[in-house]
């Protein structure tokens, strides 16, 4: 193993950046040498590699985003495209390569990994969380943490006005984001995409836990099957006359910031792992973390075997909503 390639890749993710810096610093620390490729797989096929240095990966643990840039390459999806990317690589004598991103770039690392033999490690960059074969996605903890911070801000004005506030966070199709946010956030209510939506019941339990009180959260995941925030409201309104509803969308805040310190340490443990497993001839495997360990399953477990929260978690909510 002599030169790997390293790329961000998909949505950007709070602690991209703490990987990258361990990858290259862990690569260095072996004489390999990393060579850094700008905006995912659309780099790749533009050819937008760089030999990278300590100097390069200085002062960026703390970094939001990432400094390597990401895009989702519809180019890469085609034959045409991917041959460009692994000419590139070839030309860049390229021994190993090591992906950060979500399941999109899981599936474009495994086609390039068909195509070309070349050995291929993925680490769980998302903020969705909805991969599995880990506990955490690199960026899902720091995205919480500013989601629950946004939850506050708005129960205050929620609570000053007796409005009933529903607040639609990110997850894709996944309600990890949603249901971590409502334990944290003492929301009343939650919708995820993995439970059905019964409006009659969300209207219910408005009224109940209103009694008195005048005002509560209901957090809705952008996936689930009743709508967003926007939609949602609209449908309870017309049985909820006397409440005075608002929404709000907190769209892309949620992907930016500082890293959480958890985020920068599994980030950090991950990039580090991922060279060695390279190094070791491990190839098509996706790093995750379980509890204190870091472990490995096939890349392609990492994207058929879609995540979903414990609805346990969902069970806890309800028992302590009872009033
Ligand atoms: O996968 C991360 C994510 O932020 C999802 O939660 C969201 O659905 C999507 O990306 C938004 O993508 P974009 O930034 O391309 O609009």
């Amino acid at each position: 193993m002599k030169r790997i390639a390293l790329m961000t890749s998909g949505g950007d993710a709070p602690g991209m950046n703490a990987c990258v810096r361990a990858i290259v610093k862990t690569a260095l620390h072996y004489d390999i040498i990393p060579v850094g490729i700008y905006d995912g797989f659309q780099g790749m096929i533009e050819k937008r590699g760089f030999e990278m240095t300590y100097q390069d990966v200085d002062n960026i643990i703390y970094r939001g985003g990432t400094i390597l840039g990401t895009a989702r390459s519809a180019e890469f999806r085609t034959l045409e495209g991917r041959k460009k990317a692994i000419e590139y690589l070839q030309e860049l004598k390229i021994d190993g390569l090591i992906v950060v991103g979500g399941d999109g770039t899981f599936s474009g690392a495994t086609e390039l990994g068909h195509e070309m033999n070349i050995p291929i490690i993925g680490i769980p960059g998302t903020i969705d969380n909805d991969i599995f074969g880990t506990d955490h996605t690199i960026g899902f903890d720091t995205a919480l943490n500013t989601v629950v911070e946004a939850i506050d801000k708005i129960r205050d004005t929620a609570s000053s006005h007796h409005r009933v506030f529903f607040i639609e966070v990110m997850g894709r199709d996944a309600g990890f984001i949603a249901l971590y946010a409502a334990l944290a956030s003492g929301a009343e209510s939650v919708l995820i995409p993995e439970e059905l939506t019964n409006i009659e019941s969300l209207v219910q339990e408005i009224r109940t836990h209103n009694t008195g009180r005048r005002s509560s959260i209901v957090i809705v995941a952008e996936g689930d099957d009743g709508g967003g925030a926007k939609e949602i409201l609209d449908k309870v309104k017309p049985f909820l006359p006397e409440f005075d509803l608002r929404h709000s969308v907190l769209g892309h805040i949620q992907r930016g910031g500082n890293p959480s310190a958890l985020d920068r340490i599994i980030a950090t443990r991950m990039g580090s792992y991922a060279v060695e497993l390279l190094m070791k001839g491990e190839s098509n495997v996706m790093v995750g973390v379980y509890g204190e360990n870091l472990n490995t399953c096939s890349i392609d477990q990492g994207i058929k075997e879609h995540a979903s929260p414990e609805l346990s978690k969902l069970e806890l909510l309800k028992k302590l909503r009872t009033q």
